[in-house]
Order: C-alpha cells, then sequence, then structure tokens
C-alpha cells in the first residue's frame, strides 16, 4: 500500500489492523497451536528476548540447546542438561544419570537466546562472599507432565553475567519476567533476577533494574505478609515510585508458582505484575511514574548486566525458587504480557506427585519422636538454632508444632541418604557442628552438605530408625539430656554413654505436627 493511500484510511482502523496483526502474531505462538515459547511471544510483540534462561523448559520455539550445566561431587566432571525435543522441555534423566550416586551443582544456566548472556556462578562482590551453584536435586517438580528441577536458592547462592549483551543501558526500555515460588523465600537481600552493574558493587541509586521476590520490605507500607514483587532499582526496593506499596490488596503472593513481571521504559515509568503461573491472569501491583523523590531512577543508569539470586552488590542472604525467566530489548506491551502468562498457565507446573507426609521419601513433611521410655512425646525440634527434643502434643502452640517439623530432602551429599529442612525456615537443614546438631541455612559448602546429610537405617531397638551421619557413619543422631547430638556407642563424649543406647538413637517418623 502507498503512502498516499494509507493517509486515506482512518487512524483507528490503523489501529484495530495492528492489533489485529499482533492477535494473529500471538496466536500463532499460543502453546497448542504451536509449541511456542514466551520469547516467540515477545519477538511478535516487537520486544524481542535479549536473555532466556530456565532450567526446566525451551524458551523458544525452536531452541534445542544446553538448559544447564551440572557438576558432580563425586569427580568434578560437568556435562550439560539439555532437552527432550526442541522447544521441549528438560532431559530430567540425563541429569539423574549423570548425578546417580553422588550430588550435582548447577554450575551455569545458560541464555538460549544467540548472544550467549549465560549465567555462571556469581564470585565475591562487595556485599558478600562467593556464591555456590545451586543443588541441582533440590527442586523436583513437573512442567507439561514432565519431571524436571527447579533451581532452589539458599543463602550464598547466585549466578551472574557480567557486562551481557544487548541488555538494557543508560535509561533504555526493558522487560522481563520470572517464575518463582511463593513458598520459598526470606527477608533477607536480596532475591534479585534483572538488569545489574557490570562490577559486583552498588554502584549508585538507578543502577538495577532487576525483579525482587521476597519479604525484605524496604520502605513502608508493605500490606500483608508478603512476600512480594518489587523492583531492585539499586538501594531500594520499590513497588511504587514512594517506595512503599499503594495497593491494600497487594499482600502479597504465596502460590506455588509465581510469575513476577517488571518493565521499566528507563525514563519515567515502570510497572510490577503478578500472577498465579499456574492459572488466571496477571495483577498489575503498580503502573506508573519511577521515583523522583530519591535521585538517580528517573532517568534510570542500567549497566546491563544480569543477576540471578542475590543483590546488585552480591548481598547473598537470600533465598529463593527459579524456574525460568528472561530480559528483553524494548518496554513489551500488556498484551504481550498477558500472552506470555498465558504461555506459562499452559506449561502445567506442579509439585512432583503427592508424597504422603510421616513417611522418609524426599518431599515428605515429618516429625521425629524420641523412642527412649522416658521420653516418649518428645521430638526433635530447634530452638535458639539449637536441635533439641521438647514435649509436643496437639495443644502445644503453633511455633513448636512448626519448629518439630522437617521436610525429608535428598541427601544434600549423597542422594541415596536424606537431609531434613527445617518446615518454618525454609533453606535451613539439621547439621551436626563439633558433633552437636544444629538448625544453620545451607551455605553451598562441601562441609554443610556433608553434615546435613544423613543415611536412615532399620531402628537399633529393632523398631524404627536410625540415621547415621553421613561423613561421621558411625555416629548417629541420638537425644541425650534433650539435646541432639551424632553419637557413638561408646565413646569418649558423656553423649556417646552406652546407657540406653540403643533406645536414645531410635526414632519414630511421624506424622508432622505443621504438615
Ligand atoms: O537495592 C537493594 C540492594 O541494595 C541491592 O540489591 C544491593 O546492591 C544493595 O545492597
Amino acid at each position: 500500500m502507498t503512502r498516499s493511500l494509507l493517509r486515506y484510511i482512518p487512524t483507528a482502523v490503523l489501529r484495530a489492523g495492528a492489533a489485529l496483526a499482533f492477535a494473529a502474531a500471538i496466536l500463532v505462538c499460543l502453546p497448542g497451536s504451536a509449541q511456542a515459547g514466551p520469547c516467540d511471544i515477545y519477538a511478535a510483540g516487537g520486544t524481542p528476548c535479549v536473555a532466556a534462561h530456565s532450567t526446566t523448559r525451551a524458551l523458544f520455539d525452536a531452541y534445542n540447546g544446553p538448559l544447564y550445566q551440572v557438576r558432580r561431587a563425586s569427580n568434578n566432571a560437568t556435562t550439560n542438561i539439555g532437552l527432550l525435543s526442541a522447544g521441549g522441555f528438560a532431559n530430567a534423566a540425563a541429569q539423574d544419570a549423570f548425578c546417580a550416586n553422588t550430588t550435582c551443582v548447577i554450575t551455569i544456566i545458560f541464555d538460549q537466546t544467540t548472544r550467549h548472556n549465560d549465567l555462571p556462578v556469581e564470585p565475591a562482590g562487595t556485599a558478600g562472599p562467593a556464591n555456590s551453584g545451586v543443588p541441582a536435586e533440590a527442586l523436583p517438580v513437573t512442567a507439561g507432565g514432565h519431571a524436571v528441577y527447579g533451581a532452589s536458592f539458599s543463602g550464598r547462592m547466585g549466578y551472574r553475567h557480567t557486562a551481557a549483551s544487548g541488555v538494557a543501558v543508560n535509561g533504555q526500555a526493558e522487560g522481563m519476567y520470572m517464575v518463582t515460588s511463593g513458598t520459598h523465600f526470606n527477608s533477607a537481600c536480596c532475591f534479585d533476577y534483572g538488569n545489574v552493574e557490570v562490577s559486583i558493587a552498588d554502584t549508585g541509586n538507578g543502577h538495577m533494574d532487576a525483579i525482587y521476590f521476597g519479604t525484605l520490605c524496604w520502605f513502608a507500607p508493605c500490606n500483608g505478609a508478603g512476600p512480594w514483587i518489587m523492583g531492585d532499582l539499586e538501594n531500594g526496593l520499590f513497588q511504587s515510585n514512594s517506595g512503599g506499596s499503594l495497593s491494600t490488596a497487594n499482600t502479597g503472593n504465596r502460590s506455588p508458582f509465581v510469575t513476577a513481571m517488571l518493565k521499566n521504559n528507563g525514563q519515567n515509568f515502570f510497572a510490577l505484575k503478578d500472577g498465579n503461573a499456574r492459572s488466571g491472569g496477571l495483577a498489575v501491583r503498580y503502573s506508573g511514574a519511577l521515583p523522583t523523590s530519591l535521585a538517580g531512577y528517573s532517568p534510570m543508569h542500567q549497566e546491563g548486566s544480569i543477576v540471578l539470586g542475590t543483590g546488585g552488590d552480591n548481598s547473598n542472604g537470600s533465598i529463593g525458587s527459579f524456574f525460568e525467566g528472561v530480559m528483553t530489548a524494548g518496554l513489551p506491551s500488556d498484551a504481550t504480557e498477558n500472552a506470555v502468562q498465558a504461555n506459562i498457565v499452559a506449561v502445567n507446573y506442579g509439585g512432583p506427585s503427592p508424597v504422603a507426609a510421616g513417611t522418609l521419601t524426599p518431599g515428605s513433611t515429618i516429625s521425629l519422636r524420641a523412642t527412649t521410655a522416658c521420653c516418649t512425646t518428645r521430638y526433635i525440634r530447634h530452638q535458639n538454632n539449637a536441635a533439641v527434643t521438647t514435649v509436643i502434643s496437639s495443644a502445644s502452640a503453633q511455633l513448636d508444632k512448626d519448629d518439630g517439623s522437617w521436610i525429608v530432602r535428598r541427601g544434600l551429599a549423597n542422594n541415596a541418604c536424606i537431609s531434613f529442612e527445617s518446615r518454618d525456615f525454609p533453606g535451613d537443614f539439621l547439621r551436626h557442628q563439633n558433633f552437636q546438631l544444629f538448625r544453620q541455612p545451607n551455605d553451598g559448602s562441601a562441609l554443610f552438605l556433608a553434615d546435613a546429610t544423613f543415611c536412615p537405617q532399620a531402628g537399633m531397638t529393632g523398631t524404627g530408625t536410625s540415621f547415621a551421619s553421613f561423613n561421621f557413619p558411625t555416629r548417629f543422631i541420638r537425644h541425650f539430656n534433650n539435646t541432639v547430638f551424632i553419637a557413638s556407642n561408646g565413646g569418649t563424649n558423656t553423649f556417646d554413654a552406652t546407657a540406653s543406647f540403643a533406645d536414645d538413637v531410635t526414632w519414630a517418623v511421624s506424622a508432622p505436627w505443621t504438615p
């Protein structure tokens, strides 16, 4: 059509035509009509992905490369985990085979765009020491009916690509989302995915533009209990231009799978949305001006690097879950973002098949009851970070029940054994230190992983279960004077006493006080 003909078509008709063309492009890309990925949808909307990371699936219809690299503990060998088919889901069976009888960490999450904005493990920054990769088997879920793994972050875990290619800098527009979880979060700084500094340091207001998800309320008010999506724009987690939330309806999102979205035109506008990644649409939590009462955010000063799991300066105390995320060039339209949410919902993220409570199957929640005659109403719980036994009953306070409940995980140091994650402090595990048991955050170190791994065997009294320490296999979880140790029968410590040893190391694996 020539320019002269175009002149005679009313603007409204042209706009409707453009909208129809966009809708058609999106339709072609919707799952079901073709196996489109979110990045095909962003491209159809004119805001192409410049980074695309996932441990669960391809984010482009045509992608058929590696999703992530794992390294196994037994011999430090690495392998790349790819897809079952082009545009499809992760080949988790390849990981299971490679990591059998040892453990693996994720060492790189690959960028699926042609820009190679891969995410290796983040080194030390000004606010935190060097990070570990996440344990590769800690978050088994399903996507599209396939068993896959998400990335489960404890403190001191993070990934970073410095000086990424094509990511917004100095006030350029961008969009991004991540699929995370509303059941695994904390209030430490900062579970982020997005645009950060080139140096691993805080270089000033507006030098970051990242999605934050958690319960760190930087600016009041934060409504309800969270966790909330916020924009980490550096030196502040923003829910609006004034910092705090403007929406009393936004009490947080506790869905097991959460879509968290941020867009920022780099000059004077940003928006935050979230939704249940398993159903429905997106809630707009904020859409409006960038902060102006504090200098540096309007316009922005992004530096174009990418972080996952920590703050811009490597503040790395946070925990969280990550399944997929992308960053775009340009400001995505609402229609594009809605289509991306529909695409995510179509993935049908889910938990592993339900695991019965009160068993030692990974994923099960349990309480551990002592069996010694003195103490059959006492359970292992944490109190002031130490593991002790206290009497817990249905009449107990909720706090006592929470502290006395544990989620069984595959052994952090050996997946033939198990680890016990705190029910009310996600990311914290039972570990021994100087032979005493404590609740502590997983710092990813080899020592922690080993100290937090226990191998179940038939109970020494002939009933129940005893738990051998993975790295001190002659020592078993024992209560002694109501404190919990790893003890060896007849050893040199008072808690190694032979009297009632078998009873004290025999536990009844019970239904959890807090499911
Ligand atoms: O903006 C919040 C945090 O502040 C950033 O992530 C970090 O770089 C700084 O400590």
